[in-house]
């Protein structure tokens, strides 16, 4: 039974295939590979894109989707989480996409199923599908000439499941990494590494920043965002000319992470990310469901 828990669950030839994929799909319209098949969507934290990313490339490929509304599940009526997924399981899905605060849980309940688990963010630990939505974002752009880029990822690394996911994909397709952080946002690490974000903006190709996961930290670390914003936002007077890819997996903290004039600016691809989520993710559920069988 093949899943996606960490990028490392595909090989790299697996990846470019995929890539290949994603990339038909952005050109014409798909085949309907995955009706008759049905796709449970489970997700114990917020989120924006990644769900209706997942759903949408679902039903792109003519497969049923249902949500389940944790708010209102048996979770809530002290159901363990493994028991929920057993229950679900026996009703035949082809694949549960699971989002959780907490780190391991996607594999976890992997074992209780034999359907295809698709990690769609776990704590501070991983986010498959995002990571390789961004190196399909960064191939396209540099028309597949990636073989030595640098890229800096700038903000909240240490409790980002977004960072941690491209610092293991990124460099087996050849980027090289710079983190930029404060101390408290950065974590122990072999990449090179800077406080200071005008240490890397003549070096780097692609910047990717991050937002600030206030959630996951156990007490404010900034009184104010707009302290960290004063060292840390991709201002386009820090930009200057300069070309660089700018992308971030959202959702975006405006002038905070990113000020209003680079949002606007053709170098930010944020909207491109998300457009290539979903034919990223369509391209994955169709390989691991028809591996699968
Ligand atoms: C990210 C996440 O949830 O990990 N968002 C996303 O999936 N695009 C990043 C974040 O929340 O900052």
């Amino acid at each position: 039974m093949r899943h996606l828990i960490t990028t490392d669950d595909l090989g790299r030839e697996e990846i470019e295939a995929l890539f290949a994929d994603a990339e038909s799909f952005l050109q014409k319209p798909p085949p309907k590979l995955l009706q008759n098949r049905l796709i449970i969507t489970l997700f114990f934290e917020n989120s924006t894109r990644t769900r209706s990313s997942f759903e949408i490339a679902a039903k792109k490929l003519g497969a049923d989707v249902v949500h389940l509304d944790v708010a209102k599940s048996s979770t809530k009526k002290g159901e363990t989480l493994y028991d929920t997924a057993a229950n679900l399981n026996a009703m035949g899905p082809d694949a549960i996409i699971v989002r959780h605060a907490q780190s391991g849980t996607p594999e976890q309940i992997s074992h209780h199923v034999d359907c295809a688990i698709f990690n769609a963010g776990d704590g501070a630990h991983a986010h498959p599908s995002q990571a390789l939505l961004d190196l399909f974002t960064i191939r396209r752009h540099f028309g597949g000439d990636i073989e030595g880029k640098k890229i800096a990822i700038v903000g909240d690394i240490k409790n980002s499941r977004v960072a941690n996911s491209n610092m293991r994909l990124l460099p087996r397709f050849g980027l090289k990494i710079r983190l930029v952080a404060p101390p408290h946002f950065m974590p122990k690490t072999d990449f090179p590494s800077t406080h200071r974000l005008e240490d890397v903006l003549d070096e780097v190709d692609i910047i990717m920043s991050l937002r600030t996961q206030t959630e996951r930290h156990a007490y404010p670390i900034y009184a104010s965002l707009k302290d960290y914003a004063s060292d840390y936002c991709i201002t386009g007077e820090r930009m200057g000319d300069r070309e660089i890819l700018l992308l971030h997996p959202g959702p975006v903290h405006r002038n905070i992470d990113i000020d209003d004039e680079m949002l606007a600016d053709p170098r930010c691809k944020v909207l491109e990310q998300v457009q290539n989520g979903v034919v990223v993710r369509m391209a994955a559920l169709k390989k691991l469901i028809l591996a699968n069988g």
